[in-house]
């Protein structure tokens, strides 16, 4: 959980008519070693303090300030110059990389002027510029301004904030860039630089995995995921499938390959880079591996370690003789998932599963030395255990992709899959 304020963004909207196409041109000059700064971009008065590629408004606690700056500092180094993100300095309209770069301003406002949040990020639309504002008791937290710059990233990327279906991923991605920072092997060559720590992962899995029957990214307010979905950024990131497609750059050529202007969803842009799966198995294995967070993400697997005990899991009911059918209020949705761990009653369990639509299904079967292997069920299968061994069946709902708008969910996408198992050897 954050124990911070809902971190908000400025609504969409705020981005209509300002769309411009990512420019095809590649970079034509080299970007200055300190950009320019830019005080019109969001005010620009009071004190301040500069780094490289940020300037800072009006922290009074000095060291706060200066740990700020080199948090954000990592951050630009290990996302813009090792990762490739175009550069928040890079206002909008500027085509084909030859600057000008400006500093990206960070102001410290007070509580009123974002209520109910952490920090945000907004934007000059005639700048083509983004900003921050972040309460000074966040200024230095990773978790806030990492996510905010993210957000910023996301901005400067520019094909995917002016479309309706791409825009509930905002959310998700600053998550996943936040994380990335403070929680995987990514950014530690430029945090030791500069002499940051890391942190724990952001993973919430009460939600991520105790409500993963859910719309894969649903944006509903109030009860969506669209803050908690990351951590299929970070399968595909990590590809431990060795799918080709996906890897380091998965998200960024997710957005870069978008079909500008179509207003199609991110999994649409995700289904083109693939090549020799179908992004219904990709889900699939997804889920499939989330049932132990063996998605390549150690420290979000030790978090799961330590908390899988209190996680709600109550998918199905029994119909007695090894029969169970899912509940209705617990069905996937749209490329959503139960995870159903078993209890062993025998050296080999078999299932066979029956649904209503299509889905992907897999055995997880966890070795004592915690290495885990994966069965498709298709229909059905069985898997034999060794001791020490335990399974998990994961069902996902995986129709062909739908056109859908995670902050207004169709009939369609909320549809559950009706579905029910017979087992043996095992008790779900
Ligand atoms: C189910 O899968 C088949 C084969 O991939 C596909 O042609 C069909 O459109 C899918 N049905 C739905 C409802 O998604």
């Amino acid at each position: 959980m954050f124990t911070f304020p809902t971190v908000v963004t400025l609504t969409l909207a705020y981005y209509a008519n300002h769309a411009s196409a990512r420019p095809a041109g590649v970079a034509t000059a080299v970007a200055p070693a300190e950009y320019t700064a830019n005080p019109s971009v969001g005010g620009g008065s009071g004190s301040y303090k500069d780094s490289a590629h940020f300037r800072l408004y009006n922290v009074a606690d000095a060291s706060a300030a200066a740990q700020s700056i080199k948090v954000l500092e990592a951050a630009h180094q290990c996302f813009v110059e090792e990762q490739g993100w175009r550069t928040p300095g890079l206002a909008q309209e500027t085509t084909g990389n030859n600057g000008p770069w400006y500093k990206t301003n960070i102001y410290k406002v007070a509580e009123s002027d974002i209520p109910g949040a952490a920090g945000v990020q907004t934007a000059d639309p005639d700048a083509g510029l983004a900003y921050l504002k972040v309460l000074e008791e966040y200024i230095a937290m990773p978790d806030v301004v990492v996510h905010e710059y993210g957000h910023a990233m996301h901005y400067s990327e520019k094909n995917w904030i002016d479309q309706t279906r791409t825009g509930a991923w905002w959310e998700t991605i600053a998550n996943f860039i936040a994380d990335s920072y403070i929680a995987t092997p990514l950014c530690e060559k430029a945090k030791t630089a500069a002499g940051l720590a890391g942190g724990d992962s952001l993973i919430e899995l009460d939600k991520v995995i105790g409500d993963s029957h859910q719309v894969i990214v649903d944006a509903t307010a109030d009860t969506g995921n669209n803050y908690q979905a990351w951590p299929f950024l970070s399968y595909i990131t990590n590809n431990p499938d060795s799918y080709t497609g996906l890897g380091k750059s998965a998200l960024l050529d997710m957005i870069r390959k978008y079909d500008l202007n179509s207003n199609e969803t991110p999994l649409h842009s995700l289904e083109r880079l693939l090549s020799g799966v179908t992004i219904q198995k990709v889900i699939g294995r997804y889920w499939a591996r989330m049932a132990y967070v063996d998605i390549g993400h150690e420290k979000a697997q030790a978090l799961f370690n330590t908390q899988r005990e209190t996680l709600t899991y109550a998918n199905l009911d029994s119909n007695g003789n090894g029969k169970y059918t899912a509940k209705t209020a617990r069905q996937p949705r749209y490329m959503g998932a139960n995870i159903i761990p078993l209890t062993t009653t025998a050296s080999t369990v078999s299932v066979t599963v029956t649904a209503t639509g299509n889905y992907t299904a897999t055995l997880a079967v966890k070795a004592a030395s915690g290495a885990i292997r994966y069965v498709d069920v298709d229909g059905s299968a069985s898997a034999t255990l060794a001791t020490g061994e335990e399974a998990s069946l994961v069902v996902v709902n995986t129709p062909a992709l739908v056109q859908y708008d995670a902050f207004s969910l169709s009939a369609e996408v909320s549809k559950g899959l009706d579905y029910s198992i017979q087992l043996t050897g095992a008790t779900a």
